[in-house]
């Protein structure tokens, strides 16, 4: 059984990225800038921007962190949005998921320009993915296919099996190893809350992806013998004897699981440090015009 180390690959590629603004910059560029939206205190999206924020400052881009409080109007975030996207110092931006509930998030991606949409979340974006066209992609899925990559996991020809059907995740990573790319020419089975049988499915997986939001779902006996399993759970359980009274687990039973594994990411520190790393990536994509001319 091998552990595909995120936080170890997230690293390299840091180093890798921050050699590229090295150089951008030395060639008299500005540096990329990314600038992120946060509204409210939800703790765990606070967590997550912060990494953003800190990653950035590692791999010397600039950052703009615009925090907003919990009851800010749509329209007064639409203003926000629409200044993001006229601000020729901002390479790209992201605005934080979940919204709180008086907000349309579909409004929002919607507003947010293609062309600095390092989420990727924008369907133009998701459109371009979908055709092979140049594009960011979203930052989970962009994170599992370097994961794949980088541990040399052949894919081509193999069952994959997504649980989940997000927008963010199992529905482009579906699309994504179906294509054909490398990594991808995989056989794709997206499963989803309507699957039925859903143990038939995930037995016969020689690449189990799992984005279901469901601490410890996946047990041993769900699980082929030499698969390749992603955990893309990042799930806050309750737990007293924990230093900050929870701890994190993926949608995977790890302990029981791994031992019956090729290779598989552990929680914390598998797919959930490449996620930023992808979100760097796309920033500098969007600095240099790799994407969209600019
Ligand atoms: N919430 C959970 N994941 C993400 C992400 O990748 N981007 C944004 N903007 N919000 C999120």
């Amino acid at each position: 059984m091998n552990i595909i180390d995120g936080k170890l690959l997230a690293k390299t590629i840091k180093e890798e990225i921050a050699l590229e603004v090295e150089k951008l910059v030395n060639g008299g560029n500005k540096k990329p800038h990314l600038a992120a939206v946060l509204v409210g205190d939800d703790p765990a999206s606070q967590s997550y921007v912060r990494s953003k924020v800190r990653s950035c400052e590692q791999v010397g881009f600039d950052s703009t962190l615009v925090r907003k409080e919990a009851d800010i109007t749509e329209s007064d975030l639409l203003e926000i949005i629409d200044k993001l996207n006229a601000d020729d110092a901002i390479d790209g931006f992201i605005v934080q998921l979940p919204l709180p509930k008086h907000i349309n998030e579909e409004k929002i991606t919607l507003a947010i320009d293609p062309k600095k949409d390092v989420d990727g979340f924008h369907p133009t974006n998701f459109g371009r993915m979908a055709q092979g066209l140049p594009c960011y992609l979203p930052a989970t899925p962009f994170g599992i296919l370097q994961m794949l990559k980088r541990y040399d996991i052949d894919v081509e020809g193999k069952e994959c099996v997504v649980l989940g059907r997000s927008n963010i995740v199992g529905s482009p990573i579906s699309i994504l190893l179906s294509r054909k790319a490398t990594p991808g020419n995989a056989t794709v089975v997206l499963c989803h809350s309507r699957t039925k049988d859903l143990a038939a499915h995930t037995k016969r997986a020689d690449i189990l992806i799992v984005a279901l939001g469901k601490p410890e779902f996946i047990t041993a006996d769900m699980v082929k013998e030499g698969a390749v399993v992603i955990d893309v759970g990042i799930n806050r359980v309750d737990d007293e004897t924990a230093k900050r009274g929870y701890r994190l687990r993926g949608d995977v039973k790890y302990d029981e699981v791994a031992p019956k594994c090729s290779y598989i990411t552990p929680v914390p520190g598998g797919v959930g440090p490449m996620t930023v790393t992808s979100l760097l990536m796309n920033t500098l994509k969007a600095c240099k015009g790799d994407v969209y001319r600019k």
